[in-house]
């Protein structure tokens, strides 16, 4: 007993990171950042450092940190009330349901959770019940999911054996069956592995995690044809490259494209926590009572921020954030012809990444150290994903700054 309250004792004298370090899992690689507040692009630290957020928390503040109207919105609920449950009619819930589905499938259905893996669990679910309902031939089973090498879906294990990343694998065997990889972008080994088991394809139309690859237009719409031929759902995660961060509410609209199911998180309540899986008709009325659920999704005061997200991101706030994503895509396009470990730059609209010939770790630091929040994919692929309402100004700071670390390197290479 002594001994404990001792102990207790001393972990007062702890700064934070001692802290973290002695009580946390260790599933995260924390940046050397205390952050004290937020405010539309910009972070604190708690010694008043000024950061610009060229990440927006992995893709979600894309409407900007604590966004007067959304916030506001979050807390008249709050005041009503925080929870009410899934059994009874919650308004802000009901009218954003709405709200979404007009917008993505007008005679569709949604469906609420509370983070973007189970979002995708909800999607695979509904994908493999309906395959059940809808066999192509007497007696097949189908419930074989189509996914793609590099692609992440989520860390449940559904979602986990879905994503197309040995590295996330490890240790986690056995993996859920189905779950079968394509390239993207060649229909050929998406051909090779269609079957009569075969119920859904399920891709990223801009992978991010995977190294920020787009969807080239043509493989998407000989995705679409494979699954009508073959009479399977195509379900495309929008859970990074949806809500605005393209330049269109679901990135698939800038392929004309249209999947069965959408699934949406990250932004959707720019910075709370809130999923959503959206079908089209075809297979929108295949759950009934009991099928799925969850205490917590589609909670009250994440979908009353969600709605005013909705009002904020008009087809004018995303044309004004395409025109900064030009901005800065040219201004990135320039590394390639200054600096010799620039391999490329690519994505679409404010979801962009720099192909380096090194690894860009000491880049994310060095950019931390200057004021400016990026991240690193796949070793080598520096992720800028900003908030939407960035200016030229802030490009031109972000830009200098990324200069600056590209230097860098090339001297301590
Ligand atoms: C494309 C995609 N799908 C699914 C997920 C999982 O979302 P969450 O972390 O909210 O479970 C992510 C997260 O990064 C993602 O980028």
């Amino acid at each position: 007993m002594r001994n404990t309250r001792c102990k207790r004792n001393s972990d007062k004298n702890m700064n934070i990171k001692q802290i973290e370090e002695k009580y946390f899992m260790r599933t995260y690689k924390r940046g050397d950042l205390i952050v004290k507040k937020a405010k539309d692009q910009f972070v604190w630290d708690e010694n008043g450092k000024k950061y610009l957020d060229f990440f927006s928390g992995i893709g979600v503040c894309n409407v900007g940190h604590c966004n007067d109207s959304v916030l506001r919105a979050a807390k008249e609920q709050l005041d009503s009330f925080a929870h009410a449950s899934n059994l009874y009619y919650v308004p802000s819930q009901i009218k954003l349901g709405e709200e979404l589905t007009k917008r993505i499938f007008p005679d569709g259905r949604v469906f609420f959770s509370n983070s973007g893996a189970e979002a995708n669990e909800c999607a695979i679910k509904l994908a493999r019940k309906w395959g059940f309902l809808n066999s192509s031939e007497k007696n097949v089973h189908r419930y074989e999911i189509i996914c793609f090498k590099n692609s992440f879906h989520g860390r449940t294990m559904a979602t986990l054996s879905a994503t197309g990343q040995e590295k996330f694998h490890k240790f986690f065997n056995p993996l859920q069956e189905k779950f079968v990889f394509a390239e993207i972008n060649d229909i050929e080994s998406v051909k090779k592995l269609v079957n009569k088991k075969t119920v859904a394809i399920m891709i990223e139309p801009i992978q991010g995690e995977g190294g920020l690859i787009p969807s080239k237009k043509p493989f998407l719409e000989e995705l679409r044809m494979l699954c009508d031929e073959g009479n399977f759902l195509l379900i495309f995660d929008e859970i990074q490259c949806g809500m605005g961060r393209t330049g269109k509410f679901c990135a698939f609209e800038n392929y004309d494209v249209s999947p069965d199911i959408v699934t949406l998180a990250k932004s959707l309540a720019n910075g709370l926590p809130l999923g959503a899986v959206v079908a089209a008709k075809k297979c929108a009325e295949t759950f009934v009572y009991g099928d799925h659920g969850s205490t917590f999704g589609g909670s009250p005061v994440s979908c009353a921020a969600a709605l005013e997200v909705l009002n904020i991101i008009s087809p004018k706030f995303l044309n004004d954030s395409l025109k900064v994503a030009e901005y800065l895509f040219l201004k990135l396009e320039d590394f390639k012809k200054k600096y010799s470990i620039v391999k490329g730059v690519r994505g679409l609209g404010l979801m962009l990444g720099i192909d380096l010939a090194i690894n860009g770790s000491s880049i994310v630091n060095y950019c931390l150290d200057n004021g400016l929040l990026i991240n690193c994919v796949h070793d080598t692929v520096l992720r800028l994903l900003p908030p939407l309402i960035i200016t030229k100004e802030d490009v031109d700071f972000a830009v200098k700054v990324l200069s600056k670390s590209l230097n860098y390197s090339l001297v301590t290479k």
